[in-house]
Formats: structure tokens, sequence, C-alpha cells
């Protein structure tokens, strides 16, 4: 099993087994059906990092639901920046909808706080997080997030879906950057 991968000189060590993750994105999905029974849910996916987790999760929902995509750019390496670009747009009408943003990751939480104000503008019936890691000590806004299956300390890590310059995604295991 690999404990350690090496990836543009850094050392990263394995943080997150595959099979917890497995367990931790069933549990998670259960919330989602118990939550949502008997309402039609639009998930809206953030590219790239979140579609394994959203792969995932999806083939545990019980509860209808369609499938959306959309993608900003904030990072560069493993340094997150100010400036948020969309990439891709939500290209469906949000009025009176049950809204789910699926992410990978909340790291200071800018990135979700544009998307939401944004969408807020919208006027959905409601609007919800699945995030698969939350780091708490890098997050700099207030915003409820209400399905989360892991805290993570501020470090960087990748696998599972999370990149490193593009690298990486496909790892089955997630990996924290090591100390020096
Ligand atoms: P935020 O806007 O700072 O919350 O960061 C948002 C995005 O940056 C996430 O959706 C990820 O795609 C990426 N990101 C943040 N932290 C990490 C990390 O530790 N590894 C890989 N990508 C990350
Ligand atoms: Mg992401």
């Amino acid at each position: 099993m690999t404990k350690k991968v090496t990836l543009n000189d850094m050392t990263f060590v394995k943080m997150i087994e595959k099979s917890i993750l497995k367990e931790k994105v069933k549990e998670l999905a259960d919330q989602i059906n118990k939550e949502y029974e008997g309402e039609f849910l639009e998930l809206i996916v953030v590219l790239k990092g979140a579609f394994i987790f959203a792969s995932d999760l999806i083939r545990n929902l019980t509860v209808d639901h369609a499938i959306h995509f959309v993608q900003f750019s904030s990072y560069s390496g493993t340094k997150s920046t100010n400036e948020i670009k969309e990439k891709l747009a939500v290209n469906f009408d949000v009025e009176g909808k049950n809204i789910l943003i699926v992410e990978d990751i909340i790291d200071t939480g800018n990135t979700l706080d544009f998307f939401i104000k944004k969408l807020k503008k919208k006027h959905p019936k409601s609007i919800h997080i699945a995030v698969l890691l939350f780091k708490p000590n890098a997050f700099k806004h207030d915003f409820p997030v209400k399905f989360k299956a892991f805290d993570i300390d501020d470090k960087f890590v990748i696998g599972y879906g999370l990149d490193l310059d593009e690298k990486a995604r496909h790892l089955k295991h997630i990996y924290q950057l090591e100390e020096e």
C-alpha cells in the first residue's frame, strides 16, 4: 500500500484511506437522502476537484436529483489566490429550487462565498453545501456547511479528485503534505 507519494519535489503522506472515504461518503448520502426525502434536488458539482467525490456520492443517493457543473479558478500550485474567475457558469433556472453545492474542499471559503452570493440573487428555495474536506483553521467566512465528511488540518492535500497543478487526481486515498 502506498504510504507516501512525491510530486513537484514535495512529499505527501497518506491521510485518509479509500475504505474510510467510501464509508463517510455513504453516511453523507444517507443524511442527504433523509433531508430531502420527497423533494427534488439540483446538485451543482464544482469542477474539477469534486468530480470523484460527486460520482461516489450520487451513486448512494435515492432522492430524485439532477446534476449540473460549474467551474471556478482561484488556485495556483499549493496557494489560494484572491481573485475568483468563473470558468463555467450555472445554466439552469435556479429560482424556487433546492440547491446542493457539491465541493471537494473548503479552504478559505472564498470560492463558495462568491458562488453562494451569486446563487442567492436567483432566489432558490434552499441552498446547502456537501463537502468532503473542510479546513476550519483556514476558513474566513461564516456560511453554514450542512453536509461535511471530514475536518482536516490547514495543510495541502491531494488525491480522490484533488490535484496539485492538475496532477494526482487519480490517487485512491487522500494524501497530505508532509511537514519538513
Ligand atoms: P477556497 O476558495 O480557498 O475555499 O478553495 C477552494 C478550492 O481550492 C477548492 O475547491 C479546491 O479545488 C482548491 N483547494 C483548496 N485547498 C486545496 C488542497 O489542499 N488541495 C487541493 N486543492 C485545494
Ligand atoms: Mg474544488
